[in-house]
């Protein structure tokens, strides 16, 4: 986009969905409320978080300092002593919820496992000390790179209980992946499974780890989870069984009392340059967070089973199937496999099987759904859901309507969520009691959350003006850091918008004040609703050996959202659909399954400007096939396409 321009939108939808009275009256915040909040916030942002704050949580020793400095470098609750996980168990156990359900977990092959919070305490606390034992301490990384299981959960508030920083890596990503995690977080232990289960196959762990450390030496010890069976090779004295470690820990362990900006975790993610980014979240803004946000957006209520279906590995897992919902006394599910597994009824048999009343998924998930057809939910019992909620991506309104009448059986709130792993938690969303919902728009933003839709130079846009997003005010649970590398955070989120967080999307806000996210403005691709950038795809191409150049650039992915297409030209001879198979593999090697191309294309010559700028917007529409070139497109073709561009792309 060039400078100072709007970004022309074209999405129209006319459509608005007020909430039902019933739904109003039993909500945690009603309509009353909101403005009151919202209000309050305005004027004492301090107050306002503070008194959550207190309300909320429960502190070892309270904050004197809600909130000092300002954005960037904002610190939040200085004084005060707290632990994440205290306020996700301990806290609940004085009461009858001691005997409540914590996490429902339902493994694919089909066997489950309910932890009370009792349990989950006596496993926490079991692990922390297995941690000790292993001689982490607090502040110390701990990477966990394991499957959808309850140790997963455990592991991490054992981290936190112990004052030592998590970093998940999604199973999904390869060795090389972990190892260049591992060293940039400089982790001491990783926690792993032997393998997962995803479709009926095993997704092997643990080989993946032990390729990982030859690389990254930092790691000095290794905990298995055994969950497939799966033959591994267990290192003497580095490599330790889960189990066997388990068996003589004691089950005392009390909470260490942490600073409230003690690092809780790490959590990489795509950036639209380099390395991939850890995005560092502190323990007392990011518990209120994620607290707060459950409460008002899920209106989670003490009976209601809760199911948020993503992945631990990404931060809607962190925020939404762990610390939001436990910290409020939830009962959460966790599911370890794939929604088609054994068939593509599954996720609808799990709504019926526990009576789920609270389902929080991604668009990509809900054009799936709609592609394998309604007869798959038409087979279940769906009557116990009353709140849906999505994430990830922009949900286009049709899918958003099908989600509404087939899944809520035009009987529940939709909230569609606006954040990123670097807010934390929740930013914009419906409040399912208050706001009329529009299909496509995530709505307004919560009380305390200040966004506004600006040009480069920072000046805000009119109603219904396309451009950037950016939040004016700190927030509690916003990220500090990039970790090992301030300035590239100051760089990445607080340059390009002088005086704002830049969330790195364009949006609109229509003339009632609702926002309409239009996608990511900068080189980052959101396949299946992962964030995942164009730059690493093309270092990891440009690393095979028969590659001299690539471009990578998404397109409209019917499933996905947007899928991988790779412009590539090679270091000599021709391409063949051997070497296609074979650059996919290397790509799949080097970051992952998640980030398989779905389209590599051979060419003579990536167009570039004559500032040598790839004309990403040319190959763009190359990819989505509405500049039409043949299989045979020569470097004369694309340097004609490309001065035809020229002016156009800057
Ligand atoms: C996109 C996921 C439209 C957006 C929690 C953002 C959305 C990126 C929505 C963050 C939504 C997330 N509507 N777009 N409701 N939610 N996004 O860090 O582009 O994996 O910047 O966090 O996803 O992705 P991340």
């Amino acid at each position: 986009m060039s400078s100072g321009e709007a970004i022309t939108s074209v999405l129209q939808e006319d459509r608005s969905f007020p909430p039902a009275a019933e739904f109003s009256e039993q909500a945690n915040i009603k309509p009353d409320e909101y403005q009151q909040m919202w209000d309050r916030a305005n004027e004492d942002s301090a107050g306002f978080w503070g008194d959550l704050a207190n309300e909320n949580l429960h502190w070892h020793q309270p904050f004197e300092t809600v909130m000092e400095g300002d954005m960037p470098d904002t610190k939040w609750f200085l004084g005060g002593k707290i632990n994440a996980s205290y306020n996700c168990i301990d806290r609940h156990l004085d009461s009858w919820r001691k005997n409540k359900a914590a996490i429902i977990w339902e493994g694919e092959p089909g066997d489950t496992r309910v932890l009370r919070y009792q349990d989950l305490h006596r496993e926490v606390c079991k692990f922390s000390n297995v941690l000790k034992q292993l001689g982490v301490e607090p502040g110390d990384r701990v990477t966990l790179y394991m499957p959808m299981i309850p140790e997963l959960a455990i592991a991490m508030l054992a981290c936190a209980r112990i004052g030592a920083t998590h970093s998940i890596i999604f199973g999904g990503f390869s060795a090389d992946a972990v190892a260049e995690r591992n060293n940039d977080a400089q982790s001491k232990l990783v926690v792993t499974a032997d393998a997962g289960w995803r479709r009926g196959k095993e997704l092997p762990l643990k080989p993946a780890v032990d390729e990982s450390l030859e690389k990254s030496p930092s790691v000095e010890k290794v905990v298995v989870v055994r969950r497939t069976g799966a033959d591994v090779n267990m290192v003497p004295d580095r490599d330790f069984w889960w189990h066997d470690l388990m068996e003589d820990a004691s089950a005392d362990c009390d909470a260490v009392e942490l600073d409230a900006e003690h690092p809780l975790f790490i959590l990489y993610t795509s950036g639209s340059t380099g390395k991939p980014k850890g995005v560092l979240h502190t323990t007392g803004g990011y518990m209120l967070g994620t607290t707060m946000t459950s409460k008002w957006v899920f209106d989670l209520k003490e009976d209601d089973t809760y199911w948020c279906t993503a992945d631990i590995g990404w931060v809607t897992g962190h925020s939404y199937i762990i610390y939001g919902p436990l910290s409020n006394g939830a009962t959460t599910i966790m599911y370890e496999g794939a929604p088609n597994w054994p068939d593509e009824g599954r996720f609808w048999e799990i709504v019926e099987k526990y009576k789920v009343n609270i389902f929080y998924t991604a668009p990509t998930a809900i054009r799936a759904f709609i592609k394998w057809g309604e007869e798959w939910p038409s087979k279940y019992d769906l009557s116990t859901l009353r709140l849906l909620g999505t994430v990830g991506e922009p949900i286009n309104p049709e899918a958003w309507m099908w989600y509404h009448r087939v899944i809520g059986q035009e009987a529940c709130p939709i909230v569609d969520t606006w954040w990123q792993t670097e807010t934390g938690g929740i930013m914009m969303s419906p409040l399912p009691g208050v706001t009329a919902t529009k299909p496509g728009s995530c709505t307004k933003p919560l009380p305390g959350v200040v966004p506004d839709i600006v040009t480069k130079d920072g000046t805000s846009l009119p109603d219904n003006s396309g451009g950037l997003l950016v939040m004016r005010k700190p927030w509690p649970h916003m990220l500090r850091t990039l970790y090992g590398d301030h300035q590239r955070f100051l760089d990445t989120y607080f340059s390009e918008i002088e005086g704002c967080y830049f969330a790195g999307d364009g949006a609109r806000r229509d003339e009632d004040g609702y926002y309409w996210i239009m996608g990511r403005v900068d080189d980052v691709l959101n396949v299946s609703g992962h964030r995942l950038s164009t730059m690493e795809v093309e270092s990891a191409l440009v690393a095979h050996e028969q590659v001299a150049e690539a471009a990578v650039v998404g397109f409209p992915h019917d499933l996905k959202g947007e899928g991988i297409c790779c412009f590539v030209t090679l270091t000599s001879g021709a391409g063949s659909e051997d070497l296609k198979q074979e650059l996919i593999g290397h790509v799949r090697k080097q970051i992952g399954a998640i980030a398989s191309p779905d389209q590599i294309r051979f060419a003579a010559a990536v167009p570039k400007t004559r500032s040598g700028k790839i004309m990403r917007r040319l190959l763009r529409d190359i990819a989505a096939g509405r500049e039409q070139v043949g299989d045979t497109t020569t470097l004369e073709d694309y340097t004609v396409l490309a001065s035809l561009r020229e002016s156009d792309e800057g």
